[in-house]
């Protein structure tokens, strides 16, 4: 960590006279405050004060590819030279549109925005305006960005109306969305079947990643997809992160699983902010200027946020062959390296993750939802990640959080990050 007068000290201490704690994102505020980034390459990133870290945070996921990949800095000068925004369509959007719905599939057509909040706001309304029903079905633990029908935790005592997870969401607006149980078949099926006539829509982020990754059980994607279709309630897998990170054509291809609709972000920018949500024509065609839903925003499609996407999926199609295994590899290499130096220093942690996605969590009780989850103990986790940080590995300050592994990582960096992570692991208690 960098001294008492480092450069991101003087900028925190600036940045909190004119932003709310001190940054445009909460969870980018930690103790004893955050380190402010000059520059990034690869798998580093450069400080305010010139000190390189190792990055697993990789923008929560963002950078499938690694900070500032030749591929997309060229596409996007390119871009830029020819305008960055005219509030016209162009030729990219239609390619990049026709792309995602080769690549998945189930997404027959597809709208751009600006950010993940902006797609599920969107989606979940095409749903209650394509069905006629008010309610939307999410899980605890899942996070679909910060609007006010998924700011919501489940409701106390025996309803599963959901109640405002943050001052300023209405409860009129959150008991409209209801709150299940990850992994929980039988619950999830029966709320779904109790509320079919009320009931849009069931928003899922087909693997956790918002809680650190929790994986769904085997079948239980699979019952969330058989019970929906029989009681005409749609499916949304919420693919923000999961979309051409766990493989090219996201977890739905991972799983085998075809949603009605889908959501789109982080990874598909390659870095600029760029998500989508697409899905069946017959639900899509009720967007505005084809059907009643309203939808819409000034610099969605942008020419350069269009262009980074392109480059950045036209080269995963290219790599897919390679890609998708190197990270699967490499970050088995991880899981199992970390769950060795827990093993040797006897820490009881829980290690999960899938493909480019780890994490670890300070409890006894193997991690399958938010309750589980919720059972680690967080004080040890702030203390590994400043152990760490104090290697210069940086990973996601919160608990709560997947870190994640690059295109651009290569095995120096994973061994010299696991020596940091035995060191950790060593200083804390048992
Ligand atoms: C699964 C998921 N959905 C939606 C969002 C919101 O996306 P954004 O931060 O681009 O608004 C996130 C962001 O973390 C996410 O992980």
């Amino acid at each position: 960590m960098a001294g008492l007068d480092s450069r991101s000290q003087q900028l925190y201490r600036r940045a909190r006279e004119v932003i709310p704690g001190g940054v445009n994102s909460p969870v980018r505020n930690y103790s004893p405050y955050p380190l402010f980034v000059a520059s990034a390459k690869g798998a580093k990133f450069r400080t305010a004060d010139s000190q390189e870290y190792l990055d697993y945070c990789m923008a929560y996921g963002a950078l499938l590819d690694g900070h500032a990949n030749p591929e997309i800095i060229e596409a996007v000068e390119e871009a830029l030279e020819k305008g960055s925004i005219y509030g016209q369509p162009t030729e990219m959007e239609v390619e990049l549109a026709e792309l995602i719905a080769s690549l998945m599939p189930s997404m027959e057509m597809v709208r751009l925005v600006n950010s993940g909040t902006e797609a599920t706001m969107h989606a979940i309304r095409l749903a209650r305006g394509f069905t006629g029903k008010k309610k939307v079905l999410k899980f605890e633990g899942g996070f679909h960005g910060s609007h006010d029908s998924v700011l919501v935790k489940a409701g106390s005592g025996a309803t599963l109306l959901g109640s405002p997870s943050s001052e300023g969401v209405p409860s009129e607006v959150a008991k409209n969305t209801l709150v299940s149980r990850f992994n929980d078949e039988q619950i999830t099926g029966k709320i779904i079947r109790d509320h079919e006539n009320e009931l849009a829509a069931v928003i899922v982020e087909p693997v956790l990643g918002n809680i650190g990754p929790i994986l769904p059980k085997r079948g239980f994607l699979e019952t969330l997809r058989k019970v929906t279709e029989e009681n005409d309630v749609l499916l949304m897998f919420d693919e923000v992160i999961t979309g051409f990170r766990l493989s090219l054509g996201g977890a739905q291809e991972y799983y085998k699983i075809r949603p009605d609709l889908t959501i789109l972000g982080k990874a598909l920018g390659g870095g600029l902010p760029l998500s989508a949500f697409g899905g069946r024509r017959d639900i899509m065609e009720k967007l505005s200027p084809l059907g009643p839903v309203y939808q819409a925003g000034t610099y969605s499609g942008n020419p350069v946020s269009v262009s980074a996407a392109l480059a950045t999926l036209q080269s995963l199609r290219k790599r897919a062959g390679q890609v998708y295994s190197r990270l699967e590899k490499m970050g088995d290499k991880m899981r199992r390296g970390i769950g060795d130096h827990l093993e040797s220093a006897r820490v009881i942690a829980q290690v999960n993750g899938l493909g480019s996605m780890f994490q670890l969590f300070f409890t006894d009780r193997p991690v399958t939802d938010y309750h589980s989850a919720k059972s680690a103990d967080i004080g040890k986790y702030e203390k590994y990640f400043h152990s760490l940080l104090a290697s210069r590995v940086f990973i996601p300050p919160s608990q709560f959080e997947a870190s994640f592994l690059s295109t651009a990582h290569n095995e120096d960096e994973l061994q010299t990050t696991l020596d940091a992570i035995g060191t950790a692991v060593k200083t804390l208690p048992r």
